[in-house]
């Protein structure tokens, strides 16, 4: 008989663990069992998946004794940190989306378009690389392949249900004029350059992040990467503007059939017909949308790019599925 698994997931109350529910209710994978965790706040409440009822489990230390295959936790960095590491001890595989264990050698950073193989030398713990992160690699992993990337500058202008629930309330609550209270400023008819805390050397974490987990994912520790993180007033999706220089010389005709033919990438670039990627067609899809592709005059090998993907989908939730069910599969 073919083997089932029980998985966990934790976190199921928020914006990234509500819409892995909903991923999974559209699936029909070999799960005997799905328990949902959240924070005692949340204990008790109501959860309508596949038909059923389910009662969400306040997660505690013996959450895991019971025996899961897998977790996916999207809970915050705080209990990733305390918890992800019993799971692991209990032999449930972790997917993890906070920062907590990204750069930390022994846990591979996965996004199953660009490094599956790295799946296979977890240690209990696999990280799912930040929203913004994803959905740059997933563009530059072909271009890297054939053209051997040598900068990147990522500008990138990010939606507020990256910040959550609350980041989701701040814009309703703004539009209605009332004051902010995830973001330091309204962000209702604001751009902000400042994602997650600002760090000594001035770049703020969202884009030191970007910055590392990109060398890591690429395999390319020296990669000369820099950035700039906005948050911009749009509910869902984020967009990326990028800028990539080359070793190799490239034919631009060749570059826009080899994103076309990558996996998880549609290119979207017609611009006689005003057709470019946008956040509001992104929002519900997993795959990575990819226009503006045009070379950069001002260096001898170098495009832009704008890149938009739903960073709660395949920034977060659907990244995560995937890597389960890949290794379901194997
Ligand atoms: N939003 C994104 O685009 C995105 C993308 C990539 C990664 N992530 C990461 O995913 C995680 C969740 O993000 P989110 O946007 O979904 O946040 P969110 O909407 O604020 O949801 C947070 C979830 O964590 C639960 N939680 C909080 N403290 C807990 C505790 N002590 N024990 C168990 N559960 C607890 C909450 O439960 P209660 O409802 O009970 O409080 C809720 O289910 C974060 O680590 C975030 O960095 C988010």
């Amino acid at each position: 008989m073919d083997k089932k698994y029980k998985v966990a997931i934790v976190g199921a109350t928020g914006v990234v663990g509500r819409t892995a529910i909903s991923i999974l209710e559209q699936k029909d994978l070999p799960v005997s069992k799905y328990v949902f965790f959240a924070s005692k706040k949340s204990a008790g409440k109501i959860i309508e998946f596949k038909g059923k009822e389910y009662e969400v489990q306040e997660l505690k230390e013996d959450s895991f004794d019971s025996g899961f295959d897998f977790a996916i936790f999207s809970a915050g960095g705080s209990t990733s940190q305390k918890f992800a590491p019993i799971a692991a001890s209990k032999n449930c595989v972790v997917i993890d989306n906070s920062s907590t264990f990204r750069m930390n050698e022994n846990v591979p950073l996965v996004v199953p378009e660009v490094n599956p193989e790295e799946i296979a030398n977890h240690h209990g713990i696999i990280a799912n690389p930040n929203c913004s992160t994803i959905q740059a690699v997933v563009a530059l992993k072909p271009l890297d392949d054939k053209y051997n990337i040598k900068r990147i500058v990522y500008s990138t202008y990010q939606a507020v249900s990256g910040a959550g629930k609350m980041g989701i309330d701040d814009l309703e609550n703004g539009i209605k004029g009332i004051a902010p209270n995830k973001f330091p400023h309204p962000i209702f008819n604001n751009c902000l350059p400042h994602i997650d805390v600002f760090l000594d050397n001035s770049y703020t974490k969202e884009e030191e992040k970007m910055i590392n987990e990109t060398r890591k994912i690429l395999k390319k520790p020296d990669l000369r990467i820099t950035a700039t993180a906005v948050r911009v007033p749009v509910f869902n999706s984020h967009s990326e503007s990028i800028n990539v220089e080359f070793e190799n010389e490239f034919n631009l005709y060749e570059l826009k059939k080899d994103l076309s033919n990558s996996p998880g990438i549609i290119v979207e670039d017609d611009i006689e017909n005003n057709i470019y990627p946008l956040a509001t067609n992104a929002t519900g899809s997993d795959s990575v949308f990819v226009g503006r592709i045009r070379r950069d005059f001002s260096v001898n090998s170098g495009i832009n790019l704008w890149v938009v993907a739903d960073n709660i989908r395949k920034g977060a939730a659907s990244n995560a599925i995937q890597i389960m069910e890949y290794m379901m599969k194997q």
